[in-house]
């Protein structure tokens, strides 16, 4: 029983696998894994355990169709040709849950920072701009207190967002998602919406849905057209769902009013990209599970579902089932 790990994961993880008598490999080379070199090693392991950006397309799944399992480190599986994988009938699965909290802070963090310019003022301290003589009508932010957060995929960290906005400043939920979520409707007072009243109704609205056909590049000239000029918009999901460019001229010309993104299109975002100069903009180099306890969390998921995946046994995170 061998399996390939694609980065470094927490040792609660590898131990897992250890104790049950698995040879572990991991990639800890400090460059990125190619996709013919991915191909190439696991094709020597029975179970692939997959950290970060590597496309599991049809081609690797097909070169790779010996796999007893696959165990993605990530809640997303947008990375993964599902389709091909159940044709193959390697078992995938992800981790669901577990990151959460953790996504939901940053989300949070976002939307507090853009509303206050927080992350723009910081630099203007490290830039020698910290001017005591400002105007009293210079870098105002929008409070958020009975504001409407708008919520596109009312999710686990979706509803999270919610019920922490709801909490915090008494703000009025909207959401759009495929399914009504009562428990949100019930306890949170909140209403399912069609995505163009969220864009029309929305203060804050925060992305929390998964990277498919019907969401990428949702978030054009056009959506931020329909938005209000005072709205911020948060996206924690997946960069691709929002039009970077779109983003950013809907930012120059006063479309919107401002951005938080933890998920950037492409990643790494470069370091002269326009976003980063904006005061009403805030950005981060995707880090929604990087906690302690969200990826030692994740290491054991994705640990015991290649442990089950090896016995034979279903996994529990399984996503092609
Ligand atoms: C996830 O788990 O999907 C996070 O965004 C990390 O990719």
């Amino acid at each position: 029983m061998k399996v390939f790990v694609t980065k470094p994961i927490p040792d609660i993880g590898i131990h897992l696998m250890q104790d049950q008598g698995i040879d572990v490999t991991i990639w800890d080379q400090d460059r990125p894994l190619m996709q013919q070199e991915l191909i190439e090693i696991t094709k020597q392991h029975s179970a692939l355990l997959s950290v970060g950006p590597n496309r599991l397309d049809a081609n690797f799944l097909k070169e790779c169709r010996h796999l007893k399992v696959i165990a993605l480190y990530s809640v997303g599986y947008d990375h993964i040709d599902v389709e091909a994988a159940v044709q193959s009938t390697i078992p995938v699965a992800n981790t669901p849950n577990v990151l959460s909290d953790a996504t939901t802070d940053i989300a949070f963090i976002l939307m507090l920072a853009v509303s206050r310019k927080a992350f723009y003022m910081h630099k203007q301290i490290i830039n020698g701009a910290w001017n005591s003589n400002r105007s009293t009508k210079a870098n105002l932010g929008i409070e958020l207190k009975n504001k409407t957060l708008g919520i596109l995929g009312l999710g686990r960290i979706g509803q999270e967002m919610a019920k922490r906005c709801k909490g915090a400043y008494n703000m009025n939920i909207l959401y759009c998602n495929r399914a009504a979520n009562m428990v949100a409707e019930e306890e949170l007072q909140a209403t399912k919406v069609s995505f163009a009243e969220l864009l029309q109704r929305s203060d804050v609205l925060s992305v929390h849905c998964s990277l498919t056909a019907e969401t990428k590049g949702v978030f054009d000239l056009a959506a931020f057209k329909k938005m209000k000029p005072s709205a911020i918009f948060i996206n924690t999901a997946r960069g691709q769902i929002h039009q970077e460019q779109d983003l950013i001229k809907a930012l120059q010309d006063g479309i919107i009013w401002g951005a938080g993104l933890d998920v950037t299109n492409p990643e790494p975002m470069k370091p002269d990209n326009p976003l980063l100069f904006m005061p009403n903009v805030a950005v981060l180099p995707h880090i929604g599970s990087a906690t302690v306890e969200a990826r030692n969390a994740m290491a054991r998921l994705a640990a015991e579902n290649i442990i089950c995946g090896l016995k034979g046994e279903r996994l529990p995170n399984i996503v092609n089932p």
